[in-house]
Order: structure tokens, then sequence, then C-alpha cells
């Protein structure tokens, strides 16, 4: 790449045109407050651009975020957002060269893990990130749907409009994040954003409904006017007792035809049903995607649910952070070194992302050859120590 396309901090006067940029790549009017807000969670330091002349044709940077990992723990994280090179500069290497620039600035700054959301999921494995959580969407035909004579129905569920019933849907998101790998802090202004419900935001529904009980909420809106469709926007319950009767009132809306909702794949929902087939999938997709950073710092974050004594051969292609690393896991707790024994895993730094949360199985990523082991037993344990009783979900897109 020649050296004028070199990247650098961005400042204030490259803001307008990486809002141009930022439309035109991703094909959409970007809501200005949404900019502004998307600004206000960086700092100077955590946003490059690439120019060529006075245009700007490439941009990205990175939120301070906090993720949660299996067992409870929060990791500080970079989640990596508004990536966007020029149609007229592709395939050029400014993205290589942004991602370069980015991460040492966050290897600098200290931070054990990355994230991103891929808009492509052939772009970032080279980078060292994996998908790390599924997104299942799961829709309902509500006109036929029963529920089982076992399913709990606590009752307890309150019709809010979403405004009034912000303190109390903060709170349970709270609570929510801090027990769900994959769960994120969310910054003020981007409840300010959730809130705000702009038109723009709304992709031709309603306005947001809100159900609130105790341990849990539903933000929806509904879609359409002969046939009806409740797409939900947020679905969060910390006990079971609130995801059945939360799943009781959304069933009951008698006037609905469909009911769309983005979950996780041990959803609970088929099971609370007289005809499980009525819950029918309907799409998957990866949500968060991650990269270690510091791998010994990351593992031994988590808690596990076996014992195991391993030693991984972890590959890096793009930044060096991988090696050899001696992981021993007793009672839920990992020790984690770099080591000179023989290695009885391999694999590349994106994989190691998609075993952390528990979301994907050694054992199915090496009968695609994506991790190598000759003993099908080391493999039985990976599974068995990384597997992660709350199932993982992305707190929220960025
Ligand atoms: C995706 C995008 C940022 C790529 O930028 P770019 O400058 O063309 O990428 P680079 O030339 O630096 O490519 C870096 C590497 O990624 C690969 N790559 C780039 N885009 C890719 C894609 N869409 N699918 C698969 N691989 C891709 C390149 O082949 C190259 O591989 P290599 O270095 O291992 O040989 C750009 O096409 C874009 O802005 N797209 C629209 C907006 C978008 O999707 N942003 C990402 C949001 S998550």
């Amino acid at each position: 790449m020649p050296e004028s396309l070199t990247p650098r901090t961005a400042t204030d006067e490259d803001w307008p045109a990486m809002a141009v940029l930022a439309a035109t790549g991703f094909g959409m009017e970007w809501d200005p407050e949404e900019m502004a807000s998307c600004r206000r969670l960086t700092t100077p330091e955590s946003v490059v651009v690439v120019c060529d002349g006075d245009q700007v044709v490439g941009m990205s940077g990175y939120f301070d975020l906090e993720l949660t990992v299996p067992g409870g723990a929060v990791l500080p994280m970079a989640g990596i957002s508004f990536v966007v090179v020029a149609p007229t500069h592709r395939r050029r290497g400014v993205l290589r060269s942004m991602y370069t620039e980015l991460h040492r600035r966050i290897a600098d700054a200290g931070y054990p893990i990355a994230g991103l959301m891929a808009s492509e999921a052939g772009i970032y494995g080279r980078f060292g990130y994996g998908p790390a959580t599924v997104d299942h969407q799961l829709t309902i035909d509500r006109r036929f749907a029963q529920l089982h004579p076992d399913a709990p129905d606590p009752g307890g569920v309150r019709l809010v409009r979403a405004d009034d019933g912000r303190a109390e849907v903060e709170e349970i998101y709270q609570r929510w994040r801090l027990r769900t790998p994959g769960g994120l802090a969310r910054p003020a202004t981007l409840w300010d954003d959730l809130f705000a419900d702009r038109d723009s935001s709304r992709d031709g529904g309603t306005a947001w409904f809100g159900l609130l009980h105790p341990d849990g909420y539903v933000l929806y809106r509904v879609h359409g006017t002969t046939t009806r469709t409740v797409r939900i926007g947020e679905f969060r319950a910390v006990t079971p007792g609130a995801h059945a009767a939360l799943w009781r009132t959304l069933l009951g809306l008698d006037l609905m035809t469909t009911v769309v909702a983005q979950t996780h794949p041990d959803d609970a929902l088929p099971y609370l049903l007289t005809d499980s087939r009525l819950a029918t999938t309907t799409g998957r997709s990866d949500g968060l995607w991650l990269r270690m950073m510091d791998i010994p710092a990351v593992l031994q974050a988590r808690r596990y649910a076996a014992d195991l004594s391993v030693v991984l051969a972890v590959r890096d292609g793009f930044r060096g952070d991988g090696g050899r690393f001696a992981l021993q896991i007793r009672d839920g707790l990992a020790r984690c070194t770099v080591t000179d024994s023989a290695a009885q895993v391999e694999l590349d730094l994106d994989v190691l992302g998609s075993l952390y949360l528990g979301a994907h199985r050694a054992s199915s990523l090496a009968a695609a050859g994506r991790l190598r082991c000759r003993d099908d037993a080391v493999v039985r344990g990976l599974d068995a120590a990384f597997v992660s009783d709350v199932p993982a979900q992305l707190g929220f897109g960025f």
C-alpha cells in the first residue's frame, strides 16, 4: 500500500466525511444522532482513518466495553465497530492496515480481548476472530400455539409504555448481563438510543411495546396490517419463571399471527408448547466474534465445567499473540502458562475464540479439521470443560 494511505488518528474534521463513508458502505442513511452516540463512545485514540488526499477512504474504531464470561467474571473488551473502506479503494489492504494499527492500540491499552460483529463471515477469521455466540431465530405461529399443561404459570407480567419501564428494564438487563456469557455492560448513551425509539430504527414497525416482569422484560414491535407479526427487539429473562410468564403473554396476543424472536439455540420455548414444531427455526447466524489479545489472562478468567490438563499450540497469523500454552483446570479454575512441552492440540486463534464462551464444541471443530488432536479423549475433555451452564448470548449489537 502506498505510504500516503497510512492510518492515522481521526480528527474532528474527519467526522462529517466519515458519516458519508459509513452511509455509503452500509447502504443506508445514518441517523446523525446515532453517529453522535457512536462518537461519544470513542476516545480520539480509538478511531483511525485512512485518507487519500483530502478524501477519507477508510474508517474504523473501538468502544470500551465489558464482556461477561462463563462463571460471571467481566473482562474489559475493545469492541470494534463502524469499519468501512470506500468502494473506490477496496481490496488494496486498507482494512488490513487499519486493523494492524487498531490492534496495536488495543494491545497497548491493555485490553485482554477484542470483539466485533461481522457484516460478512469470511472476513475476520484471518485476523484471529472466531464466532463465539450463536444467534438463533425462532418463528412461532401464534394462532395455533398452546402452552403445555406442565408449563409454569407464575403470572406477574405488566404492560408498560417502554419509557415508563426504563429503570426496571435497565436493572433487569444488568442482572441478566452479569450472568450471561456474551453479556455486555450497556453504556448510558446506548440506553438513550434504545429508548429514543427513532423512526429510523423501527424498520417499518410500530414504536416499542413493553412487557415487564420482576425478573424479565420484552420490548417488541408489530409489523404489517392484515397479517401482523410481533418482532421481539429484546427479550431478557433472569429466571425460568420470567421466561415462561413473558412467553405466555406474547402467545396471548390474540390478533397477532406470528411472533419472531432472536435467541440462543437452547431456548426452552419449544418445550413450553404442546406442539414444539410451532416454534420453527427460521435463522441461525453468528453474533459476537472474539479475538484473544492475551491468551493466558482470558483463559484464566472464566470458570470451567470439568478438570483438564492439556497443552495447546495456538497459531495467530495476524499479530503473533499465539504460542504454546499449558492449560490446567481444577475445580472450575484454570491456570494457563507459556510452555515448551509438546502440544496435544493445534488450533488457530479464531477457533479458540469460538470455543471460549461454550457456544461451539471442540469435537465439531475437530471433525472439520479446524482443531487437530490425535487423542479423542482430549477432545472430549475440551468439550466437557468448555461447556457453559448459562448459554452464551450477545448482550446487544454494536
Ligand atoms: C469489508 C471491507 C471493510 C474490506 O476492506 P478492504 O480494504 O477491501 O480489505 P483489505 O483489502 O484490507 O483485505 C484484507 C483481507 O481481507 C480479505 N477480505 C476483504 N473483504 C472481504 C470480504 N468481504 N470477504 C472475504 N474476505 C475479504 C481480503 O481478501 C484480504 O485478505 P488477505 O489480506 O488475507 O489476502 C470493505 O469491503 C467494506 O467497507 N465493506 C462494506 C462495509 C462492511 O462490510 N464493513 C465491515 C463491517 S463489520
